[in-house]
């Protein structure tokens, strides 16, 4: 049971609520009724390539309680690969999601069962993670574990992490992302000051990994290559619904592409397309499934 694609992250459940407008501290504003979408980064992602038709497995951990039944549901509806660990002591991950008037997200996270997810669970999975071809990572599991996740990865596996929320990273861990993947926000608080996208991507290859791709929202995304060069991928115009979920179903799309052998930019190409499908649904993983197609014809250029 080996799948190229292998997603350690986070599940969560999505408490959603519609608002005309954002409360301000100590004030109190009337919402749409409670949505409870399946989320989480990890189990986004995961969800996000199986649709697209690439054989995912998730490593991740959800509690013993009615919102873990819901998101395994998703997964296993989803055709992922989600083998169980052992329930803990701590409810499913929550998060806490307030969708604004033009599809923009705040969002409250509340770790609970992801906490959980241990090295040692890890090293339990290790034979998978050796024999993955990309392993695709986010920070919302202990950075213990997501430290080793990419020691346990063979020397064939590319490694795909996005870095939110932002959180420092270990250099044995920077050196291994091939791509770093990143929305502005999460540049600017690694780097610590706010630059055009080109030179954000040139200061992020001097930390250590091969490559970066910043995502532009409606603008596309930027990738850079160890080299330095720099390419602009442009945006596509679609009508925004809900942005949450939208960066995990970019970076699913560009794992699922580089375990089936595309470069990066042609990857990212085609990453850009779901990302912007994914923004004019609703909940975070609101693509619909493409079947196990062979993929998509991706060409450079
Ligand atoms: O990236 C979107 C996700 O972030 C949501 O699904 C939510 O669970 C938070 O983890
Ligand atoms: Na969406």
């Amino acid at each position: 049971n080996r799948s190229p694609l292998v997603v350690v992250g986070s599940a969560n459940a999505d408490l959603v609520v519609r608002v005309g407008r954002r409360p301000l501290p100590g004030e109190t504003v009337r919402g749409g009724d409670l949505a409870v979408h399946p989320g989480g980064k990890g189990a986004n992602q995961a969800v996000a390539a199986a649709r697209l038709g690439g054989r995912v497995t998730l490593l991740a951990r959800v509690g013993d309680d009615s919102h873990g039944a819901l998101l395994t549901r998703a997964l296993r509806e989803a055709g992922v690969d989600f083998p169980a660990f052992p329930y803990g002591n701590r409810p499913t991950g929550t998060a806490l999601i307030v969708v604004g008037p033009d599809g923009d997200n705040s969002i409250v996270v509340s770790p609970g069962a992801n906490a959980l997810l241990s090295p040692a669970d890890i090293a339990e999975q290790r034979e998978r993670l050796a024999a993955a071809r990309v392993l695709s990572l986010q920070l919302e599991i202990p950075l213990d574990t997501v430290t080793a996740a990419v020691g346990a990865a063979g020397p064939i596996t590319r490694v795909v992490l996005n870095p939110s929320p932002p959180t420092d990273l270990p250099a044995e861990v920077l050196a291994r992302c091939d791509p770093l993947v990143l929305n502005q926000h999460e540049a600017r608080h690694l780097l610590g000051v706010d630059t055009a996208p080109e030179e954000a991507a040139v200061a992020l290859l001097a930390r250590g990994p091969r490559s970066v791709v910043i995502t532009l929202g409606a603008e596309g995304a930027l990738v850079a290559e160890g080299d330095g060069t720099t390419t602009r991928v442009p945006g596509e115009e679609v009508a925004v619904v809900d942005t949450t979920g939208a960066g995990d179903a970019f970076t699913a799309a560009l794992a699922w592409r580089l375990s089936e052998g595309d470069g990066l930019t042609p990857a990212v190409r085609y990453a850009v397309h779901v990302g912007a499908e994914a923004v004019s649904g609703a909940g975070a993983q609101s693509l619909s499934p493409r079947g196990r197609t062979p993929g998509p014809a991706v060409t450079d250029g």
